[in-house]
């Protein structure tokens, strides 16, 4: 049930930062004490050169790899791996002058000026060109050196072009897919507003001042720039892998929306991502606790194994609104969360702040003060120690039998539409609350998408699946068929996957499964509300009325049984909650949006019925969850207090041990605020 270490080379949890020595090379005492302060902190990596082009090729063509062959070396003789990173993240100025179409062309067809970093155009073949010399010379020097574990290709891919290479790239993409004019038209629907296309150099990227309207368009652009990053990454990695193809290769992932991460990560030997939670916004951290926790898990979900937390913040995140501390005790917290969700790694941006330039406030370990005489210095040094405790953990894996179906182009569609609710639709504010339901319960789960394998769930939570197509409504109905349990929203099954509406009825493909026909949904204004009330004897159990906001549906039974009926309006007395049973298994649908109240209730009626395993046995309190981890004989929980207050937990009968010290936990465990303990038992 083990992964293989990511590493074979570091086959232990990973702890270390972002470093930027090329900043320092007037400074070689900074050099020097960088790497006793790096051995004081229980870092064992760094990830190197992400922003070094300038440093290793200061002129076309002469490249200045000494302070590097130095740096390596010397992380050798000290036990410090690297991450090496492509320095494709920001170019250096020599080339946007001489070749000016390197820079990228917005929206609006202007072209952008030298500056900043991530902007240059991926279809241009001389930046192409450029990138592939540095990296093959960057692979061909330090493939093999001791000190490096792995690849970091450029850094948080993201942003669009709209050059004339890209043009040309679009139409060919659009060409290659829809083969024919008429087979375009027709997915795009393009005789709206007379758009009709009689020829393929007709087609242009989306434009503030042209076309915006047609939404098969749209939808199509933002798989295409997907897949420009997609094929750009991959050409990064052709340049590399030949000199050690057996050097695992990552990129930094973030909460891009322009990319499908899920596509992306077949490139990849290991995902990576950054997260920046703003900690201490409120008292109780937990809404943000089970935001991050839905973010870890569908990073591990894209290759499900573990990940690698590439950057987190040790203090402050200089680029937020209002940038707060770690209180005592959040820095390990937030970063075992990670551990307790798969990460086999933490690592930050930064190891030390930069003397100038925008990110010289931002948190790094070793501050402005140059000394380890520092809370932050202190607390990340001891979860070094934490985390060499828990070298065990590496390669173990989440049971999950739960899984929320959070598809990219789902995302996009459903944003991009007119209606019904303009004023806020919440599609990923709806995909958390009901992953928070989870999390409170301490229910492990995947975050998976359409094309992936239904197989192994219990459970699957399509929340407003409005993209859907004909073969994902065939997976979903097979999946029931074979005994699993679906649940579903309103505003499901509306378009396919071009975005054309689904023709006789929502929830179109997930008709016959849920049994319901949705006639028509109406948007609520925010100061309004309807209800649901449970009906007598229902199968789940629940009792009362519940609040309906934002979105409710008019749905019709056709075989389906109603839990719940609407409470208010014309809509009184009409099915709010169904249940059809298909096959050996069952399928929910909630026609209205509800808040937390509700979908806690249900849930727990869900988890119940379906038999899914909890991390523990016990009751949670709000705002405490339980994560777990296991290699199928060992069980890694943690437990973890993100409510800001002291908490007690009553663990169930199994007998635990403290995963860090090895002695055995009381029964009855103290949280303190942002506590967090991990425990291990021996699995049944
Ligand atoms: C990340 C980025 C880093 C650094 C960091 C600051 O998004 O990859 O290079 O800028 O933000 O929080």
């Amino acid at each position: 049930m083990k992964q293989a270490p990511i590493s074979a080379k570091l086959p232990v949890m990973m702890h270390g930062a972002d470093y930027n020595p090329d900043q320092w090379l007037n400074y070689p005492e900074v050099l020097k004490e960088d790497i006793r302060l790096m051995k004081l902190a229980g870092c064992n990596v760094m990830a190197v050169g992400i922003f070094s082009w300038a440093s290793l090729e200061p002129e076309e063509g002469r490249f200045t790899f000494e302070w590097l062959d130095r740096l390596l070396d010397s992380f050798a003789d000290n036990g410090i791996y690297a991450w090496l990173a492509t320095p494709t993240g920001a170019r250096p100025n020599w080339m946007s002058e001489k070749y000016p179409e390197v820079l990228r062309v917005g929206p609006n067809r202007v072209r952008n000026l030298h500056g900043m970093r991530h902007n240059h155009c991926y279809n241009s073949p001389i930046f192409r060109e450029k990138t592939k010399i540095i990296n093959s010379k960057l692979a061909q020097r330090y493939a093999k050196h001791p000190a490096v574990i792995g690849w970091h290709i450029n850094n948080e891919y993201s942003g669009e072009c709209h050059c004339d290479y890209c043009q040309g790239a679009f139409q060919e993409w659009i060409r290659r897919k829809y083969e024919s004019l008429d087979a375009l038209n027709e997915a795009w629907w393009t005789t709206f507003w007379a758009h009709t296309y009689s020829s393929w150099s007709q087609i242009e990227s989306p434009a503030p001042h042209g076309e915006f309207a047609v939404h098969g368009h749209n939808l199509d652009w933002r798989r295409f720039v997907s897949d420009q990053h997609i094929d750009f990454l991959q050409f990064e990695i052709e340049a590399v892998r030949p000199f050690n193809p057996s050097l695992p290769v990552t990129t930094n992932m973030h909460m891009i929306e322009s990319i499908d991460y899920r596509k992306m990560a077949k490139r990849l030997d290991v995902v990576s991502w950054d997260a920046y939670p703003t900690w201490h916004d409120r008292k109780d951290d937990s809404e943000l606790g089970a935001y991050f926790g839905f973010y870890h898990d569908l990073f591990r979900s894209l290759l499900r194994k573990p990940f690698v937390l590439m950057e987190s913040t040790p203090s402050m995140t200089n680029w937020q609104g209002v940038s707060k501390l770690k209180q005592p005790g959040m820095h390990k917290l937030s970063s075992l969360q990670a551990v307790a969700h798969g990460s086999d790694s933490i690592q930050y941006f930064q190891w030390r702040k930069s003397r100038g330039s925008s990110e010289k406030f931002h948190g790094a370990v070793v501050d402005h003060a140059g000394h380890e005489h520092t809370r932050v210095f202190r607390d990340v040094a001891s979860l070094g120690g934490t985390l060499a405790e828990l070298t065990e953990l590496v390669g173990t894996t989440r049971p999950a039998e739960t899984a929320i179906l959070f598809d990219w182009d789902n995302r996009w569609a459903i944003k991009d539409a007119q209606g019904p609710r303009n004023s806020g639709l919440h599609y990923e504010e709806t995909v958390h609350a009901h992953y928070k339901a989870f999390w409170e319960q301490g229910v492990p789960a995947d975050i998976i998408g359409s094309e992936d394998g239904f197989e192994g769930y219990k459970l699957i939570v399509a929340p407003m699946l409005y993209l859907c197509s004909e073969e994902t409504g065939r997976k979903l109905q097979q999946f029931v068929e074979d005994g699993g349990t679906l649940v579903t929203t309103y505003w499901s099954g509306v378009v396919n996957e071009t975005d054309l509406c689904h023709l006789g009825g929502f929830p179109g493909p997930l008709r016959k499964t849920l049994g319901i026909w949705a006639e028509e949904i109406e948007a609520l204004h925010d100061h309004e509300a309807n209800s649901i009330t449970m009906l007598e004897g229902n199968a789940l159990g629940l009792q009362g009325s519940f609040k309906a906001v934002e979105l409710c549906e008019l749905i019709h039974s056709e075989g389906a049984e109603a839990l719940a009926v609407y409470g208010e309006s014309f809509f009184a007395g009409r099915p709010a909650l169904t249940v059809n049973k298909l096959g050996a298994g069952r399928a929910y649908h909630m026609a209205a949006r509800h808040q937390d109240d509700f979908l806690n209730a249900f849930y727990v009626g869900i988890v119940r019925d379906c038999g899914i395993k909890r991390a523990v046995d016990a009751v949670l309190p709000a705002g405490v969850t339980a994560q777990v981890r296991t290699d199928g004989l060992k069980d890694y929980i943690f437990l973890m207090n993100f409510s800001g207050i002291l908490q007690e937990i009553t663990l169930d009968d199994c007998s635990y041990t403290d995963a860090e010290s090895g002695l055995p936990i009381e029964q009855q465990l103290k949280l303190d605020v942002h506590g967090v303990r991990v425990v291990c038992r021996t699995r049944e």
